[in-house]
């Protein structure tokens, strides 16, 4: 599985450390940047990470910026993309078990690296249940089109 993975300066630390954290685990990455802490316009990155995701050159995306609002609030403009702001297990978890989101995103102001590794970790490791959900997840999918 190829993973897209961007920041701007609120989450530069949580990203090099999950890029590296991710690539011990095997997983291929493409990194959107930033490549140094310095300030940048959150929108810019989740730009870059939602249209690899949406365009299928990687299957999932993580984002980081100070509170993972802002960059969820971005990549959800992007058509088919599903980006999910967690700061804990249970919402990693069940974003990708109900919701089958396909970016993550994090506060590197509001967690910490440790608990940011354990939320990417579920995210990735947890597949999507399909079911009853995909049918929640069409109707999401319909508004899009409205
Ligand atoms: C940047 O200062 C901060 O606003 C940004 O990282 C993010 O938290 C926005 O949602």
């Amino acid at each position: 599985m190829k993973i897209a993975i961007g920041c701007d300066h609120g989450g530069f630390d949580h990203k090099n450390a999950i890029a590296e954290h991710l690539k011990k685990r095997g997983f291929e990455l493409i990194d959107f940047g930033i490549y140094e802490n310095k300030s940048v316009d959150y929108p810019d990155i989740a730009v870059k990470v939602a249209n690899s995701v949406a365009n299928g050159e990687c299957t999932l995306g993580i984002l980081v910026c100070g509170t993972g609002i802002g960059m969820s609030l971005a990549a959800n403009k992007v058509k088919g993309i599903r980006a999910a702001a967690c700061s804990e297990h249970f919402s990693a978890k069940y974003t990708r078990l109900h919701n089958n989101s396909n970016i993550l995103c994090l506060g590197g102001r509001v967690i910490g690296v440790g608990t940011a590794l354990e939320l990417v970790d579920l995210f990735v490791d947890t597949p999507f249940e399909g079911g009853r959900h995909q049918v929640r997840i069409d109707k999401i999918s319909k508004i899009e089109e409205s």
